[in-house]
């Protein structure tokens, strides 16, 4: 099991958002060394974040759509300790103000799928970059995405959202590319996506409407099945996309 009786240091991205504070607080509960990140601290879901981690953790500012930003980050952490056993990206974009899923091929538009692909594909594979020299050789290291299912090619029956479902979809790519690496170059690191179901955040708000009430979990269950997932994980697992139940999620 990765969580046993030690400690661990562990790196949330995108502390402050839904699934990713539910699991900061389960992770604070537990006392392990923590270093989280919110896109402001002067954001509401920031100074939520600050209050809740006072003293608990060390809490950093990042906007994931900044190169320097996610570089910054890792120099700061490699200040304060010289190993992560485990990050966990929590960040993710579906919908904002000027952004909406797409329902069919003539609401594309070539900006609005950038910001899709900024967040969900290209920033996981740029926290793996930095965050490398801090996974260790000899011991047990896990790097975890949120992704989604509907980032599955073969699981596809419904069509539409096509910015979101292709950029998870990469971003799943991505796990793969990056877990052939790192057999090689970090052996004990397991790379893996990890589908938290349909939970009730800001981000499934607007979309609540014909899921069945026994099929939406709460962050706070969301939190509990994706620690469970992530504790039981091994290295034959790395490269694969996991469910909140532990179902691997065919490509
Ligand atoms: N909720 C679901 O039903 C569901 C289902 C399948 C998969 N997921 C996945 O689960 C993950 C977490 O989603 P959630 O449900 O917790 O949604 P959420 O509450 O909207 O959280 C998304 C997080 O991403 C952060 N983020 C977005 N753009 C950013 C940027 N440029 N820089 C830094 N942070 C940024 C947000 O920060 P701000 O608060 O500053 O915007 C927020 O903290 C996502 O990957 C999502 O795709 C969710």
């Amino acid at each position: 099991m990765f969580f046993n009786e030690e400690k661990k240091r562990i790196l949330v991205i995108a502390a402050s958002g839904g699934i990713g504070l539910a699991i900061s607080k389960k992770l604070i509960e537990q006392n392990h060394i923590l270093f989280l990140t919110t896109r402001s601290i002067h954001s509401d879901p920031g100074e939520h974040l600050k209050s809740i981690s006072e003293n608990k953790a060390e809490l950093f500012e990042l906007d994931l759509t900044n190169e320097t930003d996610i570089s910054v980050l890792f120099e700061s952490i490699k200040t304060k300790t010289s190993w992560l056993d485990l990050i966990i990206n929590c960040s993710g974009l579906l919908y904002d103000e000027t952004l909406q899923p797409e329902k069919r091929i003539e609401d594309l538009e070539y900006k609005k799928l950038q910001r899709n692909f900024m967040i969900n594909s290209i920033a996981p594979v740029m926290i793996a970059k930095f965050s490398l020299p801090l996974f260790r050789h000899d011991q047990l290291n896990i790097f975890a995405n949120i992704s989604a299912r509907v980032g599955s090619i073969s699981d596809n029956r419904l069509g539409g959202w096509y910015s979101y479902r292709m950029s998870k979809a990469a971003q799943n790519m991505a796990t793969k590319t990056l877990s052939i690496e790192l057999k090689r170059r970090r052996p004990n690191t397991i790379v893996v996506g990890l589908h938290p179901g349909t939970v009730d955040t800001r981000l499934s708000k607007p979309f609540q409407g014909n899921v069945k009430k026994q099929h939406l979990k709460t962050a706070d269950e969301a939190a509990n099945n994706l620690l469970n997932v992530i504790s039981n994980l091994s290295l034959e697992h790395t490269g694969k996309v996991f469910a909140w139940d532990g179902q691997e999620i065919q490509p």
